[in-house]
């Protein structure tokens, strides 16, 4: 008999999302959705007709495009660059495009040690722990506490406005995630500026997050860690044209690994991670599709940076019509100006799951903050991605609730 990777029998339950559309099906009804963060606007036109040109290039042969560079196609990592990282000083081949920003999460930390102490705020998105327990990293689960025995949790809740301090003792690797997910919330220069001196003070590197840097509205908050004094040294930025452009169906996401990033091995010898990392999407993935990759591209056009803010400002007024009805009802919650996230505290303190079942009830879905860790508990999750009229529609049902 085949033996199993046993640290799979030490992750809690189902997918968090997966157990969601579990209930939200078996309840059944017309239910509005606002619990996963899957965007509803279709793609930009520069976007698509971006890809309707590049399905009409792989009709000839001479714009025929078999395996293109593991890495991504030049013209959009140098684009990337150009728009992204203007001024800060990232090039081209610190830049990896890929399928996904779930999936870079999901599969960076293949790079370190199983004995590196890992740190995530709490509450998080469950793709940093879960990956983390497969590899074996994370100890065991104690379900009284919703937590890993070997996972140093950084609580946030309405007391830290949702910003805990650094850590008092040394990890090795710390998730940020900001604009955040779950809560919305987000860091000042200044704020983010303490975990980069933390990183370097501490020896740490800091996965940093940003697949929602498209929502930021409020001056003072970086769209990049690497704004931030000496973060090259320190971080590996994450960013998607999923919540961006439209693309979480389309799928394509791209990851920043600076070559100025080392680590090291257990000689004390360095070791490039953007090399490492070169080596394993080299060897492991075969590039994103050239339809997709231009497509992308069409991004940072003129007409598709334009399509792209009206977008994102469609979402960001749902959020508001979000944050303004649950406050008109007594509800206290966060974020939704900087992100399509608005986080609430359940009426009453009822637990998280609860409230999804009386939402759901009613006929509208969101994300039961517990889902993201214990500090979730008390808390929910609403997305800005729907209609209008749905997002109208949604707050009356919840204006309505006999809480
Ligand atoms: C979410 O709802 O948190 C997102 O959909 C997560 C994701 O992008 O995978």
């Amino acid at each position: 008999m085949i033996l199993i990777n046993e640290n799979y029998l030490a992750l809690k339950g189902s997918y968090l999302f997966s157990e969601m559309a579990k209930r939200i099906n078996a309840h059944g009804g017309d239910i509005i959705k606002l619990g996963i963060g899957d965007v509803t606007r279709p793609l930009p036109p520069a976007v698509v007709d971006a890809m309707k040109e590049a399905v009409d290039d792989m009709a000839t042969a001479q714009g025929f495009h078999g395996y293109g560079p593991e890495q991504g196609y030049a013209w959009l990592r140098e684009a990337i660059a150009a728009n992204d990282y203007a001024g800060l000083g990232i090039e081209a081949d610190e830049i990896f495009v890929s399928d996904g920003a779930k999936c870079d999460t999901g599969n960076i930390q293949e790079l370190f040690s199983p004995m590196c102490d890992v740190a995530v705020l709490d509450p998080v998105y469950p793709v940093y722990v879960d990956t983390n327990v497969m590899a074996g990293r994370a100890g065991d689960y104690d379900e009284s506490k919703n937590a890993y025995s070997n996972i140093t949790y950084l609580p946030c809740s309405a007391d830290n406005g949702f910003k805990p301090a650094v850590p008092q003792k040394n990890v090795d690797i710390i998730y940020l995630c900001y604009p955040n997910n779950p809560t919305g919330t987000v860091l000042t220069k200044e704020e983010l500026t303490e975990w980069v001196n933390y990183a370097k003070k501490s020896g740490a590197l800091i996965l940093f997050d940003a697949a929602y840097e498209a929502f930021i509205r409020e001056d003072n908050v970086p769209h990049s860690i690497y704004e931030i004094e000496g973060a090259k040294e320190v971080a590996i930025e994450f960013r998607s044209f999923s919540k961006t452009a439209g693309f979480t169906g389309t799928r394509c996401a791209f990851t920043v690994v600076p070559k100025a990033l080392m680590g090291a091995d257990s000689d004390g010898e360095l070791h490039s991670l953007n090399a490492m990392w070169n080596r394993r999407h080299s060897t492991k993935f075969n590039g994103v599709p050239y339809i997709t990759q231009k497509g992308a591209l069409a991004c940072y056009s003129d007409e598709g940076k334009a399509q792209i803010k009206e977008t994102i400002g469609f979402y960001l007024d749902n959020a508001k019509i979000i944050r303004e009805g649950l406050k008109s009802i007594g509800i206290d919650c966060w974020g939704g100006v900087n992100s399509p996230y608005v986080w609430l505290k359940t009426p009453g303190g009822m637990p998280s799951w609860d409230f999804f079942d009386k939402l759901l009830d009613a006929g509208v879905a969101g994300t039961p903050g517990a889902g993201f860790g214990s500090a979730g508990e008390g808390y929910f999750r609403l997305t800005a991605f729907n209609t209008k009229e749905n997002t109208l529609k949604a707050m009356e049902k919840v204006s309505s609730l006999k809480l």
